[in-house]
C-alpha cells in the first residue's frame, strides 16, 4: 500500500537539501567548480588612503611581474565604470579621487592566484592627501550626506514631550558588523561565443550582477548569463556588492579572452566590502508615571560610507522600525545618511531595522530605570494594542499583533519574574559578579520597502519519468530556501520531494528576479513555485479527466498517485500518458505581493504585507572587575506562522539570535585615525563561535494559527527577524551593570558591549554617583 502522504510536503522538518554535501565537503561553491582550460586568476589593487586625489598611478611593475597576463584600470572599461545598485556613485575603479582605504584602483590577471596578488601590490601611486571624514558624527557636523535627510513626523511630538510629567534625553552608539560569510566574495567569468559571457557569482542578486556586467562590458543584458548554485553565506553582504567582483572578472575575461576567476581572501573581503551601518542615535522622550511614552524625538545618524549603495532603503527601514512593538503617538524621526571616507556600508540581516529597534529599546530601558520599574512592565504599557493604539507611525494598521501572547507565554515558560527576584537577591550578596536579565520583544515588517521588488518567478519542468526540475529567482545562501520551495511543489503535486531536482539560480531561466533579501525569499518564490505547480496540476487534471472520462475537478492527487473516478494511476504513469497526448509539461509561475504600497514622500501607507514577532529572555553574569561576561541562559519564543519547515526555521531562529548577540556584544570594527580598517581578520574581529552558544538555550516556535495574510501556506518569513532577539543580551548586560548602582541609574553602554565597553560603563556609572569604579576599589584593596 502506498503511504497516505508523499514524503516531504510542507510542514515537514526535512534537513537542508544540501546538508549531506555541506558536511562531506562535496557541495560545489564557486571556487570548487573545475577550472576551464586557460583559467586566469585575478587580484585587485587597492587604495592605501582614505581620501586623496590620485596624482599618478604607474602600473609598469605590475605588468612586468611574473605570471601577469593583463592589467586593467578605469580607462580600459568599454562600458560604464560603475556598479552602483541604485545611483551611479560606485566606480569599479577609482579614477581621480580615492574615497576610502581599500577602494579598487586596478586589477591584474595572472597565471596563479599568488602571482596575481603579489603583482597587485607593486603599483606606484602618488596621492595628494585630503582630509578624511571618518565618523557619522563628523559627517553630520560637516553636513556630508550620500542622500537627502529624511524626516517623519506623526502627531505633535515636541508639545507632547514638553507637556509630559517626565523627560529624558540620551545618546547611544552602535557599531557596524561584518557579514563574515564563510565564503568570501568570488566571481568566475567565462567568455562564450560571439561576445557573450557566463559569470558564476556568489550573489544574492544574480539579475543585478547580469546588468552590472553588461553595463561594464557595454553589451546587452541578453549577452550575459549569471549563475549561482549556492553561497557560503550572504547575510545581506551579497545583495549589491558582488557586482564589483563580477565586473572585474568579466572585464579581465573580455580583455584576455580567457576564463578569469577573482576570489578575495578574508582580509581583502573585509577591507573592500561594506558592512552593517553603525549608528549614532539621539533621543528625547516625554512619558508619564507608568512609563507610557507621550512623545519621542529621534535623530538617527547612519554611517553610509563613501557611496549610497542600498543606504536609502536601509535608513528608511531604521526609521520604520524605530517603533519596534510600541505605539508612538507623537514621534519625530530625523534620519541623516552620513557620507564618510570609509567603505560603503550595505545590507546586513535586518537591513537597518535592528538599528532602529535598538534605539527605542534603550529609550524604554532608560524610562524604566528612571521610574524604578521593571523594564518589562514599561515595555508592556507601550505595546501596540490589537483594536486601538494599533496604527504605526507610517499609518499602517497592524492587524496581526501577537506580541502580547508571545511575551505572556515566554514570561511564564522562562520563569522571568521569579528569576529576576532571585537574581536581585544574588546581586545583593555578590560584590564582584553581577547578574542581569532582560526580556525584549521583536516586531519586524516583511516586504521590500521598494515595492517593485516584491515579485518572483519560477520555472518548473516535469520529465517523462515523473521527475522534476525546479528553478526560481531565489538564491540559496544556507538559509534553506531551496528545500522549502521544493516542499511547496511536492505538496501541490502530492509527490515525494526527492524527485524534485533543485537547480542553480540562473538569469537565463528566470529573468528579472529580485534579490533574495528582506526575508521574503520563501514567501515570494514559494508562491511563484506554487503557481507553476498548480498550472502543471491543472493540465494533468484536465488530461486525466478526458482520458478517464471524469470531470477534471474530481481528479485527486494523493501520495504519488492520481485518482480519477474508479481509476488510479501512479503520477509517473499519468505524466507519461500526458506526454504521449502532447500535454506541455513545463510551466512558469509568477507572484506579486498583494496589498502593499506606500508613499515615501509622506511616509504613509502599507510598506509591509505583515509582521513577524518574537521575544527573548537572556540572563548574563558580568565580572565587574574585568568586564568579562557570560550568557547563562536564553529562552526564545518566535512566530513563524505555520512553518514550511520547522527544522530549517529553528536553525534560522538560533543562528539569527547568535548573530544579533555577536553584533551587540563582541564584534568590533575598528578604523585607525587614517581611516584604515585594522580589524580585517578573525584574529582581531571576534564573531561568536560554538562555545558562545548559551549553555541553556530554550528555543520554541510559537504555536500559531498561521499568518493572518494569505502567505504561502500561512507561513511567515524567518530569515532576519530572529537577529533582533539578540537585543535581549545587550539589555541583560545593562541590567547587570545597573545593579552596581542599585538600579537607580541607566548605564551608558554602547554596542558592541565588549568587556572594555562594559568596564567603561561601570566607571562612568560610578563617576556619576561620585564613587570609584569596582575595579578601582579592588585595586586599592590590593
Ligand atoms: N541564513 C544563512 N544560513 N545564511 C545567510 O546568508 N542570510 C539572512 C537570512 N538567513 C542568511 C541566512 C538574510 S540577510 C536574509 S534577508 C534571509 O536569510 C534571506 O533568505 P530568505 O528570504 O529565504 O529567508
Ligand atoms: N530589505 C532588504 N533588502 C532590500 C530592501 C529591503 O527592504 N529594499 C531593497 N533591498
Ligand atoms: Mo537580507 S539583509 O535582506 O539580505
Amino acid at each position: 500500500m502506498a503511504a497516505e502522504r508523499a514524503r516531504g510536503g510542507v510542514g515537514v522538518p526535512l534537513p537542508h537539501d544540501s546538508g549531506h554535501l555541506h558536511v562531506s565537503g562535496e557541495a560545489t561553491y564557486i571556487d570548487d567548480i573545475p577550472e576551464a582550460r586557460g583559467t586566469l586568476h585575478a587580484a585587485i589593487g587597492i587604495a592605501a588612503r582614505a581620501h586623496a586625489r590620485i596624482v599618478s598611478m604607474d602600473l609598469a611593475k605590475v605588468r612586468a611581474a611574473p605570471g601577469v597576463v593583463a592589467v586593467i584600470a578605469a580607462a580600459d572599461i568599454p562600458g560604464k565604470n560603475d556598479y552602483g545598485p541604485v545611483i551611479a556613485d560606485d566606480p569599479i575603479f577609482a579614477t581621480s579621487l580615492v574615497q576610502y582605504h581599500g577602494q579598487s584602483l586596478f586589477a591584474v590577471a595572472a597565471r596563479t592566484v599568488v602571482e596575481a596578488r603579489k603583482a597587485s601590490r607593486l603599483a606606484v601611486v602618488n596621492y595628494e592627501e585630503l582630509t578624511p571624514l571618518l565618523t557619522a558624527e563628523a559627517a553630520v557636523e560637516a553636513q556630508s550626506f550620500v542622500l537627502p535627510t529624511e524626516h517623519l513626523v506623526r502627531g505633535n511630538p515636541h508639545a507632547a514631550i514638553a507637556a509630559a510629567p517626565h523627560r529624558l534625553r540620551g545618546r547611544l552608539r552602535m557599531g557596524g558588523q561584518d557579514q563574515f560569510y564563510l565564503e568570501g566574495m568570488i566571481a568566475y567569468a567565462l567568455p562564450r561565443e560571439d561576445g557573450t559571457m557566463l559569470v558564476h557569482s556568489s550573489t544574492q542578486h544574480p539579475g543585478e550582477v547580469q546588468h552590472q556586467v553588461a553595463h561594464a562590458l557595454d553589451v546587452p543584458a541578453s549577452d550575459v548569463v549569471v549563475e549561482c548554485r549556492r553561497m557560503g553565506g550572504g547575510f545581506g553582504g551579497k545583495e549589491s556588492q558582488p557586482g564589483l567582483f563580477a565586473c572585474i572578472a568579466a572585464l579581465l575575461a573580455r580583455t584576455t579572452r580567457r576564463p578569469v576567476k577573482l576570489r578575495c581572501d578574508r582580509d581583502d573581503d573585509m577591507i573592500i566590502t561594506g558592512k552593517r551601518h553603525d549608528f549614532v542615535t539621539d533621543y528625547d522622550v516625554g512619558f508619564d508615571d507608568d512609563g507610557r511614552i507621550r512623545g519621542v524625538d529621534f535623530v538617527l545618524a547612519g554611517r553610509c560610507g563613501y557611496s549610497a549603495d542600498l543606504s536609502g532603503s536601509i535608513n528608511d527601514r531604521a526609521m520604520l522600525h524605530s517603533d519596534n512593538c510600541y505605539f508612538l503617538e507623537n514621534v519625530s524621526i530625523v534620519s541623516f545618511r552620513c557620507k564618510t571616507n570609509t567603505v560603503s556600508n550595505t545590507a546586513f540581516r535586518g537591513f537597518g531595522g535592528p538599528q532602529g529597534m535598538v534605539g527605542i529599546e534603550q529609550v524604554i530601558d532608560d524610562i524604566a530605570r528612571h521610574l524604578g520599574r521593571d523594564p518589562l512592565a514599561v515595555r508592556k504599557v507601550n505595546f501596540y494594542g490589537t483594536t486601538e493604539r494599533n496604527v504605526t507611525h507610517y499609518q499602517q494598521t497592524i492587524v496581526d499583533n501577537v506580541i502580547h501572547e508571545i511575551v505572556a507565554e515566554l514570561e511564564k515558560s522562562s520563569d522571568y519574574a521569579k528569576r529576576r527576584r532571585e537574581l536581585r537577591a544574588f546581586n545583593q550578596t555578590s560584590p564582584v559578579v553581577k547578574r542581569g536579565i532582560a526580556l525584549t520583544p521583536v516586531k519586524f515588517g516583511i516586504s521590500f520597502t521598494a515595492t517593485h521588488l516584491n515579485q518572483a518567478g519560477c520555472l518548473l519542468h516535469v520529465y517523462t519519468d515523473g521527475t522534476m526540475l525546479l528553478n526560481h529567482g531565489g538564491t540559496e545562501m544556507g538559509q534553506g530556501l531551496f528545500i522549502k520551495v521544493a516542499q511547496v511543489v511536492a505538496e501541490e503535486l502530492a509527490v515525494d520531494v526527492d524527485r524534485i531536482r533543485i537547480t542553480a539560480s540562473d538569469t537565463s531561466k528566470v529573468p528579472n528576479a529580485s534579490p533574495t533579501a528582506a526575508s521574503s525569499g520563501s514567501d515570494m518564490n514559494g508562491k511563484a513555485a506554487q503557481a507553476a505547480a498548480q498550472e502543471i496540476r491543472r493540465r494533468l487534471a484536465d488530461f486525466a479527466g478526458s482520458h478517464f472520462g471524469v470531470a477534471p475537478k474530481s481528479v485527486v492527487f494523493r501520495a504519488n498517485r492520481v485518482h480519477a473516478g474508479e481509476r488510479s494511476v501512479s503520477f509517473n504513469e499519468l505524466v507519461k500518458l500526458a506526454y504521449f497526448a502532447r500535454v506541455p509539461l513545463s510551466a512558469t509561475g509568477f507572484y506579486r505581493t498583494p496589498k502593499i504600497g506606500y508613499d515615501r514622500k509622506t511616509w504613509s501607507g502599507m510598506p509591509f504585507y505583515y509582521f513577524c514577532y518574537g521575544a527573548a529572555v537572556s540572563e548574563v553574569a558580568v565580572d565587574t572587575l574585568t568586564g568579562e561576561n557570560r550568557v547563562l541562559r536564553v529562552d526564545i519564543v518566535h512566530d513563524v506562522g505555520k512553518s514550511l519547515n520547522p527544522a530549517v526555521d529553528m536553525g534560522q531562529i538560533e543562528g539569527g539570535f547568535i548573530q544579533g548577540m555577536g553584533w551587540l556584544t563582541m564584534e568590533e570594527l575598528w578604523w585607525n585615525d587614517e581611516g584604515k580598517l585594522m580589524t580585517h581578520a578573525p584574529s582581531t574581529y571576534k564573531i561568536p563561535v560554538a562555545s558562545d552558544v548559551p549553555p541553556v538555550f530554550n528555543v520554541r516556535i510559537f504555536e500559531s494559527d498561521g499568518n493572518a495574510e494569505d502567505s504561502i501556506h500561512r507561513s511567515k518569513a524567518v530569515g532576519e527577524p530572529p537577529l533582533m532577539l539578540g537585543i535581549s543580551v545587550l539589555h541583560a548586560l545593562r541590567d547587570a551593570i545597573a545593579a552596581t548602582a542599585g538600579y537607580a541609574l541607566s548605564p551608558q553602554l554602547d554596542a558592541p558591549a565588549t568587556p572594555e565597553a562594559i568596564l567603561r560603563a561601570l566607571e562612568e556609572l560610578a563617576a556619576r554617583r561620585g564613587e570609584p569604579a569596582p575595579a578601582k576599589v579592588a585595586e586599592s584593596i590590593g
